[in-house]
């Protein structure tokens, strides 16, 4: 199939690979040119001055760039995805965004007779890496019978949510519930610590019970160690918790827990954090 991928960062380079790998013909744009120079050299294919020109013969274009104004900046305007896309062709963005961007550009593709999903990802950049990341779509299903076949390459679950805006409802959900349960495992190591026990022992012991979860498994005994290199960095989280707030106040959902959470986040940007792992959480309380 002939593809674009926009946006080749931690998420997108390894993504954009992988639909390279199983023989689809895969054009990229970056805003960065070198990066796009590295993929090329990597993965073959071809490199895009622009996204419109990345677009232009592409059946589906599918983009992973930073938060709502970037997505904006890369499918609007002249040179952006829309502006090159043929009818008939599905835009996917893997960005986290807004719902209500979400939907907008959906009106925006019908309106050029296009598709268009919203699919943003989950499973980081280890996911991204060995193809096996979460990804939760919204929109028709009509363009995601296309398109799903695409993103089952990089996508060990690929599920349709309902209409636009419901893939990024569902990450909301994701970041809301990691959010409250980060800061609860920082809060019981940091307690661990405090009270004399090992640390790596509790978490080997209370792992094997009702208190195992993914982010005690993979990140207790960094977090105990103070090491903060291991993912999905802070700067995101406090971006994508505040799509999370802001959509609370239109839905009406009460989201106490995860408002003190962006505030402890904020905290761990003030000190210098805001490229840490969502993890660092547990430094506020070890060094306060
Ligand atoms: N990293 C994770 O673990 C993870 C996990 C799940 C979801 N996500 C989400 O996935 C998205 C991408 O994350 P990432 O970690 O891949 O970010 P990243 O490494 O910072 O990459 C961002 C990409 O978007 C491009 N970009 C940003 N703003 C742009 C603009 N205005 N115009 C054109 N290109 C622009 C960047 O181009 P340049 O190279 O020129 O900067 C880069 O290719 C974010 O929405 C993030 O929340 C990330």
């Amino acid at each position: 199939m002939k593809l674009a991928f926009l946006g080749l960062g931690v998420m997108g380079y390894p993504m954009a690979g992988h639909l390279a790998k199983a023989g689809h013909d895969v054009t990229v744009y970056n805003r960065t040119a070198a990066k796009a120079d590295a993929w090329v050299k990597e993965h073959g294919g071809k490199r895009a001055a622009s996204p419109a020109e990345a677009a232009r013969d592409a059946a589906i274009v599918l983009m992973c760039v930073g938060n709502d104004a970037d997505v904006r900046a890369v499918a609007a305007g002249p040179e952006g995805a829309f502006a090159g896309m043929q009818r008939g062709a599905i835009l996917v963005d893997h960005t986290t965004a807004s719902a209500e961007l979400a939907r907008a550009l959906e009106g925006e593709a019908k309106g050029r007779g296009v598709g268009f999903l919203d699919a943003p990802v989950s499973g980081g950049q280890a996911g991204a890496v060995n193809g096996r990341l979460t990804v939760m779509a919204g929109g028709e299903e009509a363009a995601f019978r296309v398109a799903e076949p695409v993103m089952r390459h990089y996508g060990q679950a690929v599920t349709l949510m309902g209409p636009a805006g419901s893939g990024q409802l569902t990450k909301m959900v994701n970041q809301i519930m990691i959010a409250g349960l980060v800061q609860g495992l920082a809060e019981g190591l940091n307690f661990a610590q405090r009270a004399g026990l090992d640390g790596r022992k509790v978490a080997e012991v209370v792992g094997k019970g009702a208190a195992q979860s993914w982010q005690l498994d993979n990140r207790a005994a960094t977090m105990l160690e103070g090491k903060f290199e291991f993912g999905f960095a802070v700067n995101w989280m406090r971006k994508d918790l505040g799509i999370c707030l802001a959509e609370a106040r239109r839905n009406q959902a009460q989201l106490p827990v995860a408002a003190l959470v962006d505030q402890f986040y904020q905290r761990v940007q003030d000190r210098g954090g805001g490229r840490w792992d969502t993890s660092s959480l547990i430094q506020i309380l070890a060094k306060p």
